[in-house]
């Protein structure tokens, strides 16, 4: 069995609901088993953390960079970093903001220092940007063009409905990306 944690803060249900999407996908691959742990309540969870193969993390972004509760989280991994705990893990990571840009790849990369200083194995994502030429639209896949983790751009005054299909989909190939390289990790 490969296990494959998710550890996400959502504010006003943006980002649950990408974790959610996440979730799905990784739980798509046979022979996975997916934790979706709030950041809040990691305390509860740092044996699913510790024995998970990879663990995927999410947070929105809010002025410019990772929501406080996150870093809360980060900050409470700092015993685990001492010793290494989580080292060659496979680590991924995903942000939701308003604006299509919003500066959240301020807080993918973030995610992505995190994850090295834990001396884990960051894995980006494997679909190539869309959106981007004369016949591209609002439902390609990666419509943000984000390379090192997913980028989601939810609308301000709406809530997770407001939230494109190609979206979810884009968080659902990174989840079942993570849990497929995750059972390769861990063949004998
Ligand atoms: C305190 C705060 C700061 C924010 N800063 C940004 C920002 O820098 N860029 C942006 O595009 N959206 C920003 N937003 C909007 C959120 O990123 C957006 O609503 C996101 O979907 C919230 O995710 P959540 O529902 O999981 O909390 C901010 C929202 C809040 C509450």
């Amino acid at each position: 069995m490969t296990k494959v944690a998710i550890v996400f803060h959502s504010g006003y249900g943006h980002t649950a609901a990408i974790a959610e999407a996440v979730q799905r996908g990784a739980a798509s691959v046979a022979g996975t088993e997916v934790s979706l742990i709030k950041a809040a309540e990691a305390s509860e969870h740092w044996e699913e953390l510790d024995s998970a193969d990879a663990i995927i993390f999410g947070s929105p972004t809010y002025m410019g960079s990772t929501a406080a509760e996150m870093k809360k989280f980060m900050e409470a991994t700092s015993g685990r970093w001492m010793h290494q705990q989580w080292a060659d893990k496979l680590a991924a990571g995903f942000s939701v903001s308003a604006s299509w840009s919003g500066d959240k790849l301020n807080t993918l990369f973030d995610l992505a220092v995190f994850a090295a200083q834990h001396s884990m194995i960051w894995a980006g994502l494997n679909i190539l940007p869309g959106f981007n030429h004369s016949k591209g639209s609002i439902d390609d896949l990666n419509r943000t063009g984000h390379a090192i983790g997913v980028g989601i751009q939810a609308n301000a005054d709406q809530g997770a409905e407001g939230i494109k299909e190609s979206d979810f989909k884009t968080a659902e190939a990174l989840g079942a990306r993570i849990a497929a390289l995750a059972a390769r990790f861990n063949k004998p």
